[in-house]
């Protein structure tokens, strides 16, 4: 799911927003850059290999109970704390910055000048309810995996040809 709406936003809509050649001329490498590169690169493939790790640690550890509570914790804190970063921080500075390339020149928006206004001082504070969020998600999801062996809670098998059960 999660990588399905990043690729749809993160890769499609911020990939394309700074893809045509017009708007690249005074866009490339502002603020829209990491928010298209955070969103695609995160949100498509760091997702795609959490999955991938849950999927081995199936294999891995087939007779395991998860404990769903920090994984649903891990998936929300993760997707909510990206998108944090992404609208109050990456999306707000690039579009301010398009302005000024826009009006002024694309010197004056990665000026130190303009970067170091009071407004996008706060903007990048902004940063910090969605990172420790996203910090929340990347600790649930250690214990998460941690708890598989540290504490784990298995189901019984049955062992082929017979009524006994193995643990
Ligand atoms: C899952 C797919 C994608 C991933 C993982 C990805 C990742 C990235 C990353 C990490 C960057 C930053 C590179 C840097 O800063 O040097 C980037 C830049 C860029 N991406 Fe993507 N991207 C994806 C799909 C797309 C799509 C579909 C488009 C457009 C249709 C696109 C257009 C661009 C453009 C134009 C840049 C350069 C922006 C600049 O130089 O300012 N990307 N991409």
């Amino acid at each position: 799911m999660a990588v399905a709406f990043w690729n749809l936003v993160g890769a499609g809509l911020f990939g394309f927003l700074i893809n045509p050649p017009l708007p690249l001329y005074y866009m490339q490498g502002l603020n829209l850059t990491p928010l298209h590169g955070h969103t695609a690169l995160f949100g498509v493939y760091g997702m795609l290999g959490i999955g991938l790790m849950l999927f081995c640690l199936r294999g891995m550890k087939p007779q395991a109970i998860w404990p769903e509570a920090p994984l649903r914790t891990a998936f929300w804190s993760l997707n909510i704390g990206l998108s944090g970063m992404a609208l109050f921080t990456l999306l707000p500075i690039g579009i301010l910055q398009l302005q000024a390339a826009i009006g002024e020149g694309y010197w004056y928006a990665r000026s130190a000048e303009f970067m170091q206004q009071p407004i996008i001082d706060m903007l990048v504070w902004m940063r910090v309810p969605g990172d420790t969020i996203f910090s929340v998600g990347a600790v649930a999801l250690a214990w998460f995996v941690a708890r598989l062996w540290i504490k784990p809670r298995t189901a019984p098998a049955k062992v082929e040809g017979t009524t006994e059960v193995a643990r």
